[in-house]
């Protein structure tokens, strides 16, 4: 490879030096001046064409979109808006863009719009930008488990069980749709399926975590999950990833007291090495709130947000204060909510939790104790036999960001509750069986990834913080 990264070039320029560049035309000005984006960084680099002495055929090749190599020397720039440029000696057009037809022009295109250009959209500023930030996000994940000494585990895509046991899941089968096999009582007979049972996408990777967090100690599973639920709003995936630790030995402080770390972790990491893209994205997200009324727009900027996230505690409260807090709450008794919150037991919606966040506190919070009518089986009664030790952390424009909890280790509760559920306590014959052979208290929760994603790129949608999107009568690309 001859060729140097823009990033590299213009952190460290080496003035008077010749250099080779490759990446796409941003832009082509007065048959003169190329903006050159390689990906590697949000800056464009000029290149500065030799109009008189180039061949007209080759200018006419020059356009947006099209991937070119150039050769020359790197100078530092007379002109306004950059400090370096490149003299064009040597100028290759390796694959063309046909301007009628290419459609990522240089101008201001909707996020609708790229959405359903979904494979070419990564070459604008705002996309690279959130795309870059993505991919340091992740690495700074597994850094911050790896410094803690947590083994990294492979839970299964393909699951026989329903983890979270809402039961909103994808089915895997082999069966022909048109020539189901039955059995006697004429029901589908999965005996036989590829498998030999009915099987789905998993929707959580918890229940294998927690066998391997039962003898590995502590363990975190990073991958994709899987909800058929039709939510179609700006905050839900069918396909999204997850990062699930789960701890031996920890209760539910320690788990709170490990997410706050965790996530404050992960957003100093993009401070520290994003900051040009969050710079970019900060200006972005204030000139595009310009158009909003005063009271809409967001009272920080970007990076002042993300911040006053990590140099401030989370709030943690209570779902029972929460409930107190939301019922003497103005928009409540102004009946302003869409959903009145009027008795202890009810599930928040995002409007109560984004009043809490926002509002009330003014922080991110995270709420504990909830009712165990709303939640799942795996969560350890409390002593009042009426909530359990879940734990959600709600965020800013975002609203719940984490769910966890501690896990019931007592054989007998968790049977009694599996029961009281209705769940089929034959699939989990080997998670009952980690009650049975040194249980241990022990906890975890799950990020939802794109979630941190849309906080720490102040996008507003989730489906643009994903490479390609999937939710309800969607699956293009
Ligand atoms: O609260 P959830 O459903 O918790 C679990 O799945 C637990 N098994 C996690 C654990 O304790 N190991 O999901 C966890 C997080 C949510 O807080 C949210 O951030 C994200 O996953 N999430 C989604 N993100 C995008 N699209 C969806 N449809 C999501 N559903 C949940
Ligand atoms: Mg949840």
């Amino acid at each position: 490879m001859n060729h140097l990264r823009l990033a590299d070039i213009i952190d460290q320029p080496k003035i008077n030096e010749t250099v080779t560049v490759k990446g796409w035309v941003k832009t082509f000005r007065a048959n003169r001046f190329i903006a050159l984006n390689d990906g590697s960084t949000i800056d464009n680099l000029q290149c500065v064409v030799d109009y008189e002495n180039t061949d007209a055929q080759l200018l006419k090749k020059i356009n947006t979109g099209a991937a070119v190599e150039i050769t020359g020397q790197l100078v530092e720039s007379m002109g306004k808006g950059q400090s370096i440029e490149i003299i064009v000696s040597h100028l290759v057009v390796v694959g063309e863009a046909d301007p009628d037809l290419y459609p990522i022009q240089p101008k201001k295109h909707s996020f609708e719009f790229l959405r359903e250009k979904a494979h070419l959209r990564v070459r604008t500023a705002t996309f690279s930008a959130v795309m870059r930030i993505r991919s340091v996000l992740s690495f700074a994940i597994h850094q911050f488990f790896n410094q803690k000494g947590f083994c990294y585990v492979h839970t299964p895509i393909i699951t026989g069980s329903d983890a979270e046991g809402a039961g909103e899941m994808f089915r895997v089968s082999v069966l022909d749709p048109k020539n189901m096999p039955l059995d006697d009582e004429g029901n589908i007979d999965y005996k036989k399926d590829f498998f030999g049972k009915e099987t789905n996408l998993t929707v959580s990777g918890q229940l294998e975590s927690e066998t391997y967090a039962q003898g590995l100690g502590n363990v975190y599973t990073f991958g994709p999950t899987f909800r058929a639920e039709n939510s179609n709003t700006s905050r839900h995936l069918a396909e999204f990833w997850m990062i699930e630790p789960e701890m031996a030995f920890y209760d539910l402080t320690d788990n709170m007291d490990l997410a706050e770390e965790f996530i404050k972790y992960t957003l100093q990491h993009i401070l520290d090495h994003c900051k040009k893209d969050l710079a970019f994205l900060d200006q972005r997200l204030t000139q595009e709130e310009k158009s909003l009324p005063q009271q809409q727009r967001s009272p920080m900027g970007l990076v002042e947000k993300i911040k006053f996230v990590v140099e401030n505690e989370f709030k943690r409260v209570s779902y029972t204060e929460a409930i107190e807090i939301l019922k003497n709450s103005k928009p409540n008794k102004k009946k302003k909510f869409d959903y009145l919150v009027e008795e202890w037991g009810t599930d928040l919606q995002s409007e109560h939790e984004r009043y809490l966040v926002e509002k009330h506190f003014n922080a991110p919070v995270i709420l504990f104790d909830y009712p165990a009518k709303i939640k799942a089986f795996y969560m350890r009664m409390n002593e009042d036999k009426k909530t359990v030790r879940a734990m959600d952390i709600l965020f800013p424009g975002i609203g719940e960001i984490v769910g966890g909890s501690q896990r019931e280790e007592r054989l007998e509760v968790l049977e009694k509750r599996i029961e009281e559920m209705g769940i089929d306590a034959d699939e989990l014959w080997w998670y009952l069986d980690l009650r049975r052979f040194g249980s241990t208290p022990h906890s975890g929760f799950g990020l939802g990834f794109e979630r941190l994603v849309l906080f720490a790129t102040g996008m507003s949608n989730i489906r643009d913080v994903i490479p390609f999107p999937r939710t309800p009568q969607n699956a293009a690309f």
